[in-house]
């Protein structure tokens, strides 16, 4: 799973939250395809930081709208995103605190594995109560 894009069997049903999934998809495939040199440290540095920025934003607005839509297993959905966010913003720190760290691609595909998992079989569960009927643009 290397080079996964969205496609229609990961859909949510809330188009904001879907673009929002093919977004952080796209973010892991770039650091994927980046490479490790010292070169692109940088450049490294700067989609960790983007990753980690974007899965805060993209938390945020699903857990809001699941509060709204009296999504029931709200607690163990956090926990999976708690756990994620963690990871992230962990590998996010090591590499930006040491110089010698180098990036973990193997973290990177892992994390990413478990983000397509948790479209595909967690944010799935809330399909029936989150946007149902209503606009989000
Ligand atoms: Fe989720």
């Amino acid at each position: 799973m290397d080079h996964v894009v969205w496609d229609e069997t990961m859909s949510v049903g809330v188009p904001v939250l879907d673009d929002e999934h093919r977004h952080l998809l796209r973010l892991f495939n770039g650091l994927l395809e980046s490479g490790i040199t010292p070169a692109n440290r940088e450049e490294l540095s700067a989609l960790l930081a983007s990753l980690n920025d974007y899965v805060a934003v993209h938390f945020a607005r699903e857990e809001a709208l699941m509060v709204d839509g009296g999504y029931p297993d709200l607690d163990q959905h956090l926990a999976a995103h708690r756990y994620f966010a963690g990871e992230v913003a962990g590998l996010q720190a090591e590499f930006d605190g040491d110089n010698t760290t180098m990036l973990r691609m193997d973290l990177i595909l892992l994390l990413k594995d478990w983000f397509v998992e948790h479209i595909q079989q967690t944010d799935a569960l809330y399909k029936p109560y989150v946007g149902q009927g209503r606009a989000f643009a």
